[in-house]
């Protein structure tokens, strides 16, 4: 197989674009897919401050790594959640790439805000992984408002967004197909979210991260069930297999005649108000989401120190 630039000897091929690159043009391609998705969607310009998350995954280390490489302005930041057997390690694998690589980094953990994952479990009702969704987006925007950057960056792929596309469709949710898509305007104390990498797939990003040597972390959350994201994704795996090219033309095809007939049934955000503790927008009439799980967090402490001061009691009579 030949390159399509070139003709050099392909080493990637890539089915959906019915083509094939040797290395120096699949990076040239991967570069293009980035800067292509930022102008189609106007994300941002090289005068904002881009806070960058990232997990240590190969998705959101590409972002940052090609980002920083076409001269914007980024900050790594990485939540610690303090999930024993993957945290440890994707910190690690983060602290590491952004020493190699000079790059700016900021690491919050959960824990100083008594909000370690486990604990959490331990303490609120709702399903742990929508929890912990909730705590990371709110950390996103807290450090990007606080440290006055300009957008805050995801690295979500066309495969994460097809999926979500796909889950919503499935449901006919207007309030998300509403606000699906790579960018969400900044709003009363929320800072502009982007997902510049939505043009590409995970397959691209892995090649992208092999091909420069960027190590990254693949460990799975013990807590993730997974479930139906997974199943969605095979599923569009297994279209995309017999029918190259439709993942993107579905995306694209949605944000290009598909969205514009949801603009009207957005959530309004008219009702948020400040929450009483931290200020965070809220539509809760006291506390927002994450301190009402501190509290419980907290109050489940208490309860277990109390315990222990009286069995200690007990046993001093
Ligand atoms: P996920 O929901 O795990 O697929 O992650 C989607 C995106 O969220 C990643 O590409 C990162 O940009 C960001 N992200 C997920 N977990 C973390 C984390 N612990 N710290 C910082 N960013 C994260
Ligand atoms: Fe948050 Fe698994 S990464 S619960
Ligand atoms: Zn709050």
């Amino acid at each position: 197989m030949k390159c399509r630039i070139c003709k050099k000897t392909a080493c990637v091929g890539l089915r959906s674009h019915n083509t094939a690159f040797c290395e120096d043009c699949f990076l040239q391609f991967f570069q293009r897919q980035i800067e292509r998705g930022i102008e189609k969607e106007h994300l941002f310009t090289k005068d904002d401050r881009i806070l960058v998350a990232i997990s240590g995954g190969k998705d959101s280390l590409a972002l940052l790594y090609e980002l920083n490489h076409l001269g914007y302005n980024v900050t790594g930041l990485h939540i610690d959640l303090a999930i024993q057997g993957s945290s440890d390690t994707a910190r690690e694998a983060v602290e590491r790439f952004c020493q190699k690589h000079a790059l700016p980094l900021i690491v919050l953990a959960t824990s100083d805000y008594d909000l370690a994952i486990p604990t959490v479990k331990a303490s609120v009702r709702r399903p742990i992984c929508s929890a912990c969704g909730t705590i990371k987006r709110y950390f996103f925007n807290k450090v990007a408002i606080d440290q006055h950057f300009t957008v805050l960056a995801t690295g979500h792929t066309l495969d994460d967004e097809v999926a979500r596309l796909l889950s919503n469709t499935l449901r006919w949710d207007p309030s998300y197909l509403a606000t699906q898509g790579p960018l969400l305007p900044a709003e009363n104390g929320f800072v502009r979210k982007v997902k510049p990498l939505w043009r590409l797939s995970e397959y691209e990003t892995a090649t992208f991260c092999f091909l420069l040597g960027i190590e990254n972390t693949h460990t799975v959350c013990p807590y993730s069930q997974g479930a139906s994201f997974t199943v969605l994704k095979k599923l569009l795996n297994n279209l995309e297999a017999t029918m190259p090219g439709r993942k993107i033309d579905f995306y694209q095809g949605f944000l290009e005649r598909g969205k514009p007939h949801f603009r009207t049934m957005a959530p309004t955000n008219a009702n948020l108000r400040p929450c009483i503790q931290c200020g965070y927008p809220t539509s809760n009439d006291d506390m927002c989401g994450v301190c009402h799980m501190r509290t419980l967090v907290r109050a489940r402490k208490g309860e277990a120190h109390k315990d222990k001061t009286e069995v200690e009691e007990e046993k001093g009579e």
